[in-house]
């Protein structure tokens, strides 16, 4: 009879339980705008190739998104290596040459079976657009990948950031995929892929300034009225003349509390609001979740690491800033050179016969070898890929990129 009532018991409490809807994981987020969260996001999401000095990240988008990572920052570049869909766009790191993290085909179906085993969930996905591909392209994508199905398009009407839909409201609809491309967005040919600049605006990428200015950057001459904004919340650092690679020895503290604190403090005094995104480099550096436990705090709910994320405790030997710092070393000592400034120095000096032969089909022997052109970054082997990568880094600054 004890155990009966107990039974019952549990069994009522259970069902509270569950019929309490959970907004990205939390009841109190719920009746939230979409525009009055605090999002954290992967800086290159695709780039977490093994052993590239190219890479921005340890795991997969997959486990990105199990680990509490709500914004999915992807260079996209036009390839030759084509999806099932016939659509020729790689998720590449400054040029394919460098960093091939595979076919958007292939990422956005592993997004979208997030979804679909996550229906609580709502996302952000940040297009950089770096060959002003038309979005009738990536349409091509979200629908053969069944993305389209998930997609959130704004009313024309839409003119204050408090008129952006409540995260229930955006899961009730399933709604629950919201779409930035940074070029070439044009609502006129496909209404879920919003222009970046016409709702976001960032502070500057790639600072080598610990201190993470909060001067709106980007876009240029705008204005900080209305818009979401964006915090590039990563360190680079500078290896040789005005070639930057994330700083990976300072991990711990970029990602750690009081940096982000900080950054956070610095940008409310300007916007008397906090950021809605903090883009992060190697999020899963240190290995207890210090940035989640960080946004939770910001965004007023707590925070439980989750049992099937990386920082739930599964097993990654190589996620350790250390073991990311050895990749560097491991490149130096490939080339035959003491430092990795050597080594990028080395192959300053020859830029201009690489340059002239990095062409289709006159490609050179060195780039036969290192560039991998047509096949995943996944499958390129380590001694190959980092000697792309030094290559690709040097190229991808001095063209500008
Ligand atoms: C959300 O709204 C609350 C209450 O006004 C505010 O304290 C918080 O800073 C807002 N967060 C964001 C990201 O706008
Ligand atoms: C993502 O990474 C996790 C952890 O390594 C792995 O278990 C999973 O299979 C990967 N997912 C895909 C789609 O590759
Ligand atoms: C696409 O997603 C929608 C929404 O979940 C679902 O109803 C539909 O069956 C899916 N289509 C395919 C082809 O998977
Ligand atoms: C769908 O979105 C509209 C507009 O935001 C909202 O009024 C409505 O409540 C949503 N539906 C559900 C089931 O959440
Ligand atoms: C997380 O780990 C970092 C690096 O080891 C450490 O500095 C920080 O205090 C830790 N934070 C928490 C909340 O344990
Ligand atoms: C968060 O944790 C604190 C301290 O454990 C607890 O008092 C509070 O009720 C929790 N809040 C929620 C929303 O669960
Ligand atoms: C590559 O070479 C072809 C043939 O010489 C030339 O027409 C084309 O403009 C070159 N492309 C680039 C990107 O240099
Ligand atoms: C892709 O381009 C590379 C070099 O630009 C070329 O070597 C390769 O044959 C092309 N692959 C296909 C399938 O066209």
């Amino acid at each position: 009879m004890h155990s009966f009532v107990q039974t019952i018991a549990a069994l009522a409490l259970a069902s509270v339980v569950t019929a309490q809807q959970l907004c990205n994981g939390h009841a109190s987020l719920c009746s939230r705008s979409y525009s009055n969260i605090t999002y954290l996001g992967a800086h290159n999401s695709y780039a977490a190739v093994p052993n590239s000095v190219a890479s921005n990240q340890l795991v997969n988008v997959t486990t990105q998104l199990n680990d509490g990572i709500r914004l999915l920052q992807n260079q996209a570049h036009q390839n030759n290596e084509t999806g099932s869909d016939g659509v020729g766009i790689s998720l590449c790191h400054t040029s394919c040459d460098l960093l091939d993290g595979g076919t958007i085909e292939e990422y956005l179906t592993e997004v979208v079976a997030w979804l679909e085993a996550n229906p609580d969930e709502v996302i952000t996905i940040l297009w950089v657009n770096s060959d002003n591909l038309s979005p009738s392209l990536y349409a091509t994508v979200y629908e053969s990948t069944n993305l389209s199905a998930y997609t959130y398009s704004p009313p024309t009407s839409l003119t204050t950031l408090s008129d952006l839909p409540t995260l229930s409201s955006l899961i009730g609809n399933n709604t629950r995929v919201i779409t930035f491309m940074d070029s070439n967005a044009d609502a006129s040919i496909v209404d879920y892929i919003l222009p970046e600049w016409d709702f976001v605006f960032e502070t500057a990428y790639d600072s080598t300034d610990a201190t993470f200015p909060c001067d709106l950057d980007r876009p240029s001459g705008g204005t900080s009225d209305g818009k979401l904004y964006l915090v590039n919340h990563y360190l680079d650092t500078e290896i040789i003349s005005s070639v930057l690679i994330p700083d990976t020895a300072a991990l711990d503290t970029t990602n750690g509390y009081a940096s982000l604190q900080a950054n956070y403090e610095g940008c409310y005094a300007l916007y008397s609001r906090p950021p809605n995104f903090v883009l992060l480099d190697y999020y899963s550096i240190p290995t207890n979740g210090s940035v989640f436990s960080w946004v939770a705090e910001l965004n007023g709910v707590n925070y439980t690491a989750p049992t099937n994320g990386l920082l739930g405790g599964e097993a990654q030997s190589e996620n350790t800033a250390s073991g990311a710092l050895s990749w560097w070393n491991q490149i130096a000592t490939e080339a035959g050179e003491s430092t990795i400034s050597s080594v990028a120095a080395a192959v300053v000096t020859t830029m201009s016969t690489l340059v002239g032969t990095r062409n289709g089909s006159s490609t050179s022997t060195s780039w036969g070898e290192v560039g991998g052109r047509g096949r995943s970054g996944r499958e390129l082997g380590l001694a190959g890929t980092m000697s792309l990568g030094v290559v690709g880094v040097v190229v991808g600054v001095l063209v500008g990129l």
